[in-house]
């Protein structure tokens, strides 16, 4: 590029990024000093979710296999695909099965939309047991994470309760026979087995009505809330917490004597 093409292209450069429009949009320079690094970090909606420094190793795809992200992300599907089935879907013993049906051959995009909501969950379960596996091998549910592994038992917890709530709702004999095995294993409780039963279920004498009211609520209201909140806390205290556990970022120091051993060796060799 010739000399006054480069002029002109420094000077509308300039006079674009000294406009009040940008100025507003982005109140950090040219990301190439510490400062500007971590403001540029900080004043963006999506990379203000990572800390300003992370471990080079830690954002390796081997080192999480995005496992928390495929959880998340297998989260937002169930949530969408979710509430499309809600559109058609009654919680009444003597319609639930019909419904389904009826959403798997009659209704546009039902039974693709019923079977991603179906595959999202079992693959949720992979995921997320998988996920904590891999937590507990790099020992991050060691200080400071100690908390954050708590949040996500109660999130392990309750991704396992959507599924067993969800595997009621189609109100077919296999969801049927498995909510009755599941419930009467709650009376096995010891001291507590009555009420434990007669609170999972509504109902003294068992699988009914009242049970299915009580899964279908806890499905589409009190867990998917709980998860989503507790999902929150997650991600803050990962931020929180200094990003994904591993070997410590160098500092600013370690990296200058770094920098100075580097030119020392050098010029040994000139
Ligand atoms: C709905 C379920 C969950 C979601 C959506 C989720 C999401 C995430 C994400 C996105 C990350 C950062 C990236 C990664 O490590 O893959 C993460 C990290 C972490 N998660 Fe989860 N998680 C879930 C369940 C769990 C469970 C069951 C546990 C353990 C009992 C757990 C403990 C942790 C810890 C301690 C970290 C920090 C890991 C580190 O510093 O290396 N999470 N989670």
């Amino acid at each position: 590029m010739g000399t006054t093409n480069r002029g002109l292209l420094d000077k509308a450069t300039a006079k674009m990024t000294e406009s009040q429009a940008w100025r507003s949009i982005f109140r950090h320079g040219y990301p190439d000093t510490p400062l500007n690094q971590s403001l540029v970090m900080m004043g963006n909606v999506f990379l203000h979710l990572h800390p300003v420094k992370v471990s080079r190793k830690a954002m390796k795809i081997t080192y999480t296999w995005c496992l928390g992200g495929l959880s998340f992300f297998l989260f937002l599907v169930l949530t969408i695909t979710g509430v499309f089935l809600m559109f058609y879907f009654v919680p009444e013993q003597r319609v639930a099965y019909a419904n389904i049906q009826q959403i798997t051959s009659a209704v546009a995009f039902g039974n693709l939309v019923r079977n991603m909501h179906r595959w999202a969950a079992h693959l949720m379960v992979v995921t997320v047991t998988l996920h904590m596996i891999r937590v507990f091998y790099h020992g991050a549910y060691k200080p400071p994470r100690e908390f954050n592994w708590v949040v996500g038992v109660v999130l392990f917890f309750t991704t396992l309760l959507l599924s067993f709530t969800g595997y009621l709702l189609p109100w077919d004999q296999i969801g049927y026979w498995a909510i009755t095995v599941g419930s009467q294993m709650a009376s096995y409780t010891p001291l507590l087995g009555t009420q434990a039963h007669s609170i999972l279920t509504g109902s003294p004498v068992g699988v009914g009505q009242s049970t299915l009211i009580r899964f279908y609520t806890l499905h589409v209201i009190g867990l998917p809330l709980v998860g989503a909140i507790f999902m929150a806390v997650h991600f803050w205290r990962i931020r929180k917490d200094g990003g994904e556990a591993g070997p410590p970022p160098p500092s600013r120091r370690e990296l200058e004597q770094a920098r100075a051993r580097q030119e020392t060796s050098v010029a040994s060799l000139n």
